[in-house]
């Protein structure tokens, strides 16, 4: 008896330590504020500065740097802590630079924080963040030109914030119920439209709202395993290079579509949405090298010709076209054609067809931030050239092929995109070949979850279509379809992200509710000799959805 008692006095005391440590994950919230526009005034520091709320700044909150760097100096940083950077970056004596935040620890690991591209007489928000995997006793944060070269640079309102692993996956949980859930209450009644207590509920989810799906390859016709594979698992595809030009036009003039026809059919059949991928391509690579061989209106006129073929041919079939992929990188079209070559690309893809929705697609924008062809700011400065030049840009497409992910880099680079308010798709999500599977699935997790949880993303896919000899950088399964670790991250997480099923009583009340992932539902009622199956749908935007059944 006594030693009950003492168990009892134990488990007290561990609840009593446990429960203010959970509270403590509570905080901090991640802030998702983020800034494209240069403004006269920058905003208060994120957290009130975090770590640096005590950093040193003049009277007017301002660090001004005569040199070619801003160096902080970071006292006892924390190992398996993820630190979230911002400050606002203004410059003199340059038009526009890019200024990039980096980071150097006590033995000397240098890493990219984030950059920004500032302008003389306004203010520019750089986000950012770095994940230190062991403690540093002293570290320098410093703020240079993208070249290295000298600039006078004033920085204000810097902010560095840490989060546990803990907290950091607490933050991304409150996103997803917020985001990616709903609730329902279900409300049953009799003919007499009595409410009726006691009724046995099962609900199911039998589709998602989120788009999640990974590219194919032509591998998938005629191979049931690999279909069924795929359709268990996945509502979205890409055909990986099946549509591109090379494909499609090998030699000039020898259009053949037999393939692509043959993938939508297996597409189709199975209510997958499908990516168009892509109308163009600039990475001169990749350009048939029958065209790479055309100038001026022979060029011109293969360019109108190929656009108008395969609009016209897949008019409505394809839920978004990139038109002109790696446009941030590559300009071969440009070269050749003139300045105004992409925007012509989007505007005869509008004018050909209308319902389309468009999209730019590219590499190293969210993966990193060593590249300075596609900083975030030089993403969206792309962007505003284009609606500028009439275009309705219908999405933001993140190519995502990653070595080793920054997690808060991702979310920061999302932050900034999110406030143009278009759909944000990771678009080829993969990791680098060059680490092991062990690792290339843990950092997989780390980008999806990070993508998933997102208020900002619309749909992932992943890179990881299937060649008889393997895949572009990351397979999920073996040529047999066993899973690869890879492939457990991914059915474990649609599994994690979906409702599955929910059985219950309605109460008093006649009425039962639930939080379930959005998307289709069926549901099976049963009270005494009575039953119904119905469907229902949560869908984005919905508060709280009520749905009236009678027996
Ligand atoms: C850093 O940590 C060491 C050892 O715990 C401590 O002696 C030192 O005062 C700390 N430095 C700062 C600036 O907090
Ligand atoms: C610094 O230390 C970490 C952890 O021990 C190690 O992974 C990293 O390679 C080191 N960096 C350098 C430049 O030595
Ligand atoms: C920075 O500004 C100071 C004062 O205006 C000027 O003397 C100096 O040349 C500038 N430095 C650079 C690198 O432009
Ligand atoms: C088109 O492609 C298919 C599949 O590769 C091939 O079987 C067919 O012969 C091609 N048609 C022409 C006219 O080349
Ligand atoms: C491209 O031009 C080169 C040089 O004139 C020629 O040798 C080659 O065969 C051409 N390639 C194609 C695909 O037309
Ligand atoms: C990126 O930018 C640099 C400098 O503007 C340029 O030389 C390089 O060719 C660009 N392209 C790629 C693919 O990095
Ligand atoms: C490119 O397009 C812009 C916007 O439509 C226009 O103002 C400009 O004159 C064009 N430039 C050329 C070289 O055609
Ligand atoms: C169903 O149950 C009700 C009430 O218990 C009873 O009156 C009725 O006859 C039953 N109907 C059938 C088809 O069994
Ligand atoms: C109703 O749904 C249940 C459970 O899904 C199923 O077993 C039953 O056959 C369905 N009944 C009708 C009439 O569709």
């Amino acid at each position: 008896m006594k030693y009950q008692y003492l168990f009892l006095l134990i488990i007290g005391l561990y609840l009593s330590i446990l429960i203010p440590t959970f509270a403590s994950y509570e905080e901090p919230i991640y802030d998702h504020s983020a800034y494209t526009e240069c403004k006269s005034v920058p905003e208060d520091a994120l957290y009130n500065g975090g770590i640096m709320k005590d950093y040193w700044t003049n009277e007017n909150g301002v660090i001004r740097s005569e040199t070619n760097s801003y160096n902080f100096v970071l006292n006892n940083l924390s190992g398996d802590t993820i630190y979230s950077f911002s400050s606002w970056v203004r410059i003199l004596d340059a038009d526009s630079a890019v200024i990039k935040a980096s980071l150097k620890t006590a033995n000397g690991t240098v890493k990219c924080v984030g950059n920004v591209i500032a302008r003389p007489g306004c203010w520019s928000f750089l986000k950012g963040g770095f994940v230190l995997d062991f403690p540093s006793s002293y570290a320098l944060l410093y703020l240079q030109r993208s070249d290295g070269e000298k600039l006078n640079i004033s920085i204000s309102s810097v902010s560095l914030q840490p989060f546990t692993y803990q907290q950091w996956k607490k933050n991304q949980q409150d996103t997803i119920d917020k985001g990616r859930k709903c609730t329902a209450i279900i409300h049953i009644s009799d003919v007499q439209g009595e409410r009726v207590p006691g009724a046995t509920i099962i609900v199911e989810q039998v589709s998602r709202d989120f788009p999640f799906g990974s590219a194919i390859t032509k591998t998938v016709l005629g191979n049931p395993a690999y279909q069924t594979w795929f359709k268990e698992r996945f509502n979205a595809a890409v055909f990986e290079d099946e549509l591109k030009w090379y494909s499609t036009e090998p030699q000039q003039g020898e259009v053949n579509y037999t393939i692509p026809d043959q993938m939508l059919e297996f597409v189709r059949k199975n209510q997958i949405i499908t990516r168009g991928h892509n109308i163009f391509w600039e990475d001169p690579r990749y350009i048939p090298s029958w065209v790479r061989n055309l100038t001026g209106p022979d060029l011109k006129s293969a360019v109108t010709s190929r656009i108008q073929s395969l609009m016209n041919k897949y008019k409505n079939e394809f839920i978004h076209w990139d038109v002109d992929n790696e446009m941030l990188h590559y300009d071969f079209y440009e070269q050749r054609l003139g300045t105004n070559t992409s925007l012509e690309f989007f505007q005869t893809a509008q004018q050909l067809d209308p319902l389309a929705k468009l999209f730019m697609n590219d590499y190293n924008v969210v993966e990193t931030c060593y590249d300075m062809n596609s900083t975030v700011d030089a993403y969206i400065s792309k962007l505003r050239d284009l609606k500028q030049g009439g275009i309705f840009m219908h999405g933001i497409g993140l190519e995502g092929h990653f070595t080793v992910p920054n997690p808060p880099l991702i979310r920061a680079v999302l932050d900034k995109l999110a406030t143009l308010k278009l759909p944000i798709w990771l678009t080829e999500v993969d990791i680098s070949k060059n680490l092991d599977k062990e690792t290339q699935a843990r950092y997989l997790e780390m980008v999806l979850r990070e993508g998933f949880s997102h208020p900002g993303v619309n749909g992932i896919m992943l890179w990881t279509g299937l060649h008889s000899n393997g895949c572009y950088q990351m397979c999920l399964t073996d040529n047999t379809f066993h899973n690869l670790p890879a492939g457990d991250i991914v059915d474990n997480l649609l599994k994690e992200w979906q409702t599955g099923v929910v059985h219950g009583e309605t109460d008093e009340h006649g009425s039962f509710s639930f939080s379930g992932f959005l998307g289709e539902y069926k549901i099976n009622v049963k009270f005494g000799n009575r039953t119904v199956n119905s469907t229902f749908s949560l869908y984005r935007g919905d508060d709280t959805r009520h749905l009236n059944i009678q027996l």
